[in-house]
């Protein structure tokens, strides 16, 4: 690994001080050399940030070592940079899927821990905010979204579609931040499931597959341990497999039984597997899983909802650039 990483001088808020050491890269006979640009000690400053702006320099780096310290800077000034108007959408989509990749890496690993959910639950109410205030933070947050199938990929996945989403069925603050937490949450019991069955490449057997059928349940058990988890969150943790005709599990609800936080789930959760890279195939293209889910699984879903999702998507490829072949197959014709 290299010793420097690099970042981009927006991640930086004008008069904070930054905990690590900033480096400018300095290029000479074809030897990079990276000089001490603000100490660790130092604050940012107006004069520092001007130094930056006069020379246009817009790419910093920071020892590799210091990458912890980066990512607790960047959440701890997560709203200021939501909030910065000179930061575009871009910057303010990576900025957090980067601070939710590792709250998210830490929370699985210790899902006990309260304070990771407060983590969890800040970032939230950050990309609510992102969300409701930029017009354009469809095509940024799917730009930044990974398609490497990990469970703390797959919950951030989950979490900002479904946040977006909701926010086009008009959904109200606080219900956009219970979705998008239970979102995030949601495979939270997959923590109880030994490893080498979550990850285990091809097909499960009927032993294994009544293992996976535990974690709704119990992440249910873990979050209701946890007062301060908002009872709209755990209708998708418990309810994100449950089918429309009543064939999921962990309970067999059906219909009207089910939650629309639960029906939202059950599609995303579908659509973000089978659009990811994973041990046992590759990714599908949006319209090709969506085709699927319609044809297929139909009986998955809340068929109103999944119409609106697709409607949602729209007839352009949210995630890479649109291929010649997708022309040849509107969406408006998956959507009836
Ligand atoms: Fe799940
Ligand atoms: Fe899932």
């Amino acid at each position: 690994m290299s010793e420097y990483t690099s970042i981009t001088k927006n991640a930086l808020i004008e008069g904070t001080k930054i905990e690590f050491d900033l480096f400018l890269r300095n290029d000479v006979s074809g030897q990079a050399r990276y000089i001490l640009f603000c100490r660790a000690d130092e604050q940012f400053s107006a004069a520092k940030q001007e130094q930056l702006l006069s020379k246009n320099t817009q790419k910093l780096y920071i020892s590799t070592k210091d990458t912890d310290k980066y990512l607790i800077y960047q959440e701890a000034n997560l709203k200021s940079i939501v909030d910065d108007k000179n930061k575009s959408s871009l910057e303010k989509s990576g900025a957090l899927y980067q601070v939710a990749a590792n709250i998210t890496e830490e929370l699985l690993d210790n899902p006990r821990t309260g304070k990771h959910i407060e983590r969890a639950s800040a970032w939230i109410n950050n990309t609510v905010n992102h969300v409701l205030k930029n017009e354009n933070t469809f095509s940024s947050l799917f730009e930044v979204t990974t398609h490497d199938y990990h469970t703390y990929t797959h919950s951030i996945n989950m979490s900002v579609i479904g946040l977006l989403f909701g926010k086009y069925l008009s959904l109200n603050p606080h219900e956009l931040d219970c979705l998008g937490t239970g979102m995030l949450l949601h495979d939270i019991g997959k923590v109880v499931i030994p490893q080498e069955i979550i990850n285990k490449p091809g097909r499960l057997t009927k032993e294994e597959f009544s293992e996976i059928k535990k974690h709704p349940k119990a992440g249910l058990e873990l979050l209701e341990l946890k007062s301060n988890v908002d009872s709209l969150c755990l209708k998708i943790v418990s309810q994100h497999h449950e089918n429309h005709d009543g064939t999921g599990y962990p309970y067999g609800l059906g219909g009207s039984d089910i939650h629309l936080f639960g029906s939202i789930s059950r599609i995303i959760d579908v659509y973000d597997a089978m659009t990811s890279n994973r041990p046992y195939a590759v990714a599908k293209r949006p319209f090709a899983a969506l085709a699927e889910m319609k044809a297929e699984m139909s009986n998955c879903f809340n068929e109103e909802l999944l119409k609106e999702f697709i409607c949602f998507l729209g007839a352009k490829d949210p995630r890479k650039k649109p291929r010649t072949d997708d022309t040849l197959m509107t969406l408006p014709s998956i959507a009836k």
